[in-house]
């Protein structure tokens, strides 16, 4: 959740470097951040609470150094002040670290008994006393963090600089993200590529036990004592992935390219011929967090009504402690856009372990969901810079709709012919992407903004069209927002309906829009403020105060249309309030931790 960031090498300034990583790493965790550096042969440290910008005026950029490392945080142990925030330095070694050290409460006892004190309440203070302590009888870092690796429980990437050793940066990772950033007398680690792109489009990835000595022309890699062989690969996209390309905010550009998304992950769909063929299986699992589990529900009415296979949505960090009913011939798919989120991973694990076929549905190349699926399918949204995932997101929706498409000619529950005006329709969705994004929503905003209460109500596919846009709306303008199946609201919840509660209400199934109609007629009858979303022309006006008009399209294409105006509500209701919305309060791109 935290970001990393380092730089060894002699053509540029590091903490220029460091400063302008931090940035593109803000949208992992922004409550406060800090900076080592060596200078005359001596550690620098500069730590602040709060956001970059704060950490930002109190550096003197023009100091020259040619080694250091940088870290924003997103709080687990400790509050999110100045003396919690990374680097931390314990007798020679100074470290920034992503994850948590789980047992790092007996470490502290341990070593606070040999004499250790602590100012911090992290367990990285204590990760970075481990490696003091170890490094007081074995005089060889590389050894030292290779025997802390085996001391740690939990996850962790770490930047580590030794008093000892003024040419080289170290680095070591275990269920954290951590790339090495490869360039011409220069290097870098960082927790993803973005963050140094600016500098470097080369990298090493790192595997899960992996550490490396690293200076200016030289990267050794190592895993369990052993020097290994690494490969550097490019990184395919530009920088204009990681810019803001002219739009106000990530948000709002991201939401403009989901045009091009979903042509592009239907089109690698489509030429994908190593892809999984789902009919094989009785019924398929499918475990995420968060936004992805709203994507995977819209897949589950999908696959469901048109391949006719039974699809169980599962939250990932809930089926970790279950009692573990998993047939050995279901497929488990597992859906994140980052591929690093901690208890997407972990139930992967459980799966595979179970010895399941698995597949992620991944945005993220070579993340460690990826890595570990036993397959892949990878949605082509780019890199996604707003914590509010929104094109990803899209494109995972985009790869259950082809997967219902694909399985359900293959059961041929779909004609060939159906088959072919899907596909021609498919064309289709872009431009009436473009339009929907396009139309104005502020107007909507303007009568909601105030508000304290906002329910989303629909029924099945829209009822997780639904969950997706509370979701949206609750994180980036925190007003309080609840989804819930239209049909199920008269069972307690239409208690909180008054006076112009807004009703943000969605009908998009003509098979079981009268039903949920009538429960839009429940609200509005006890006060609600009804904002209809359909793609339906003819009915009455007398059950709603606003409607959003979406083009009325094949049942298995519609969600990838209906959820642009929840996003774009979301954004200008944000927007009204003065809200930070490409990084909202508490919450971080990436969720690393359990
Ligand atoms: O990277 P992942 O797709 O695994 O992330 C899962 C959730 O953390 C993520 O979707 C989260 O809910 C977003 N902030 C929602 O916008």
């Amino acid at each position: 959740m935290c970001g990393i960031v380092g730089y060894v090498g002699n053509k540029k300034s590091a903490i220029e470097v460091l400063i302008e990583g931090l940035k593109r790493l803000e949208y992992r965790g922004y409550d406060s951040a800090g900076i080592a550096y060596l200078k005359d042969n001596h550690v620098n440290i500069i730590k602040e609470k709060g956001r970059l910008s704060n950490l930002e005026e109190k550096v003197d950029k023009k100091v020259l150094s040619h080694l250091g490392i940088g870290h924003t945080r997103w709080a687990t142990h400790g509050a999110a002040d100045s003396v919690n925030a990374h680097p931390h330095k314990v007798g020679k070694f100074t470290i920034v670290h992503n994850g948590i050290i789980e047992n790092y409460g007996e470490l502290k006892k341990e070593l606070e008994k040999k004499g250790y004190k602590f100012k911090s309440n992290t367990d990285t203070e204590v990760a970075c006393a481990v490696l003091d302590d170890l490094y007081k009888n074995d005089n060889d870092i590389l050894s030292v963090i290779n025997k802390a690796g085996k001391v740690f429980e939990g996850a962790y990437a770490f930047g580590v600089i030794c008093d000892d050793d003024k040419d080289n940066l170290y680095a070591a990772r275990k269920n954290s993200p951590l790339i090495i950033g490869v360039s011409n007398g220069e290097n870098y680690i960082a927790s993803d590529v973005p963050a140094i792109l600016k500098f470097a489009n080369k990298y090493v990835l790192l595997d899960n036990g992996d550490y490396a000595k690293i200076n200016s022309d030289e990267i050794k890699v190592y895993n369990n004592g052993k020097e290994k062989s690494y490969e550097i690969k490019t990184f395919e996209y530009d920088a204009s992935s990681v810019s803001k390309m002219g739009y106000s905010h990530y948000m709002l550009k991201e939401i403009h390219e989901q045009p091009e998304v979903f042509k592009n992950t239907v089109n690698s769909y489509l030429n994908n011929n190593k892809k999984i063929d789902i009919t094989k299986y009785k019924s398929l699992k499918v475990l995420a967090c968060g936004s992805a589990t709203h994507a995977s529900l819209v897949g589950k009415y999908l696959i469901e009504n048109y391949a006719d296979i039974k699809v169980d949505v599962l939250t990932a960090s809930e089926f970790r402690y279950e009692k573990l009913f998993l047939d050995k011939d279901e497929l488990v798919i597992v859906v994140s856009q980052s591929g690093e989120t901690a208890d997407t991973l972990e139930a992967l694990k459980i799966a595979n372990k179970n010895g399941n076929d698995t597949l992620g549905i991944i945005n993220v190349k070579g993340s460690s969901i990826a890595r570990e699926a036993k397959s892949v399918i990878y949605t082509e949204a780019k890199t996604e810079i707003a914590v509010a995932t929104t094109k990803a997101y899209l494109s995972q929706v985009a790869v259950f709709m082809m997967m219902a498409i694909d399985a359900g000619y293959k059961k041929k529950i779909i004609s060939k012919e159906e088959k072919e005006n899907i596909l021609s329709e498919i064309n289709n969705i872009p431009v009436y992407m473009e339009k929907l994004i396009n139309d104005d929503y502020k107007i909507i905003a303007e009568k909601i903004y105030e508000k304290n209460d906002i329910f989303f109500i629909g029924r099945q596919v829209d009822y997780a069209l639904c969950m997706e846009g509370s979701l949206k709306l609750k994180e980036i303008s925190y007003i309080h927002s609840e989804a819930y199946a239209a049909g199920e609201l008269k069972h307690g919840t239409i208690s909180l309906i008054e006076d112009n509660t807004p009703v943000i209400s969605i009908v998009t199934d003509d098979e079981i829009a009268l039903k949920t109609i009538s429960n839009i007629k429940e609200v509005k009858s006890r006060g609600a403020n009804v904002i209809y979303i359909t793609n339906r022309e003819n009915d009455s006006s007398d059950f709603y105060d606003e409607k959003i008009m979406v083009p009325k399209v094949h049942f298995l294409l519609q969600p990838v249309l209906t959820i642009i105006p929840l996003q774009l509500i979301a954004f200008e209701v944000a927007k009204l309030k003065g809200c930070s919305i490409d990084k909202p309060k508490n919450l971080a791109k990436s969720v690393t931790v359990e």
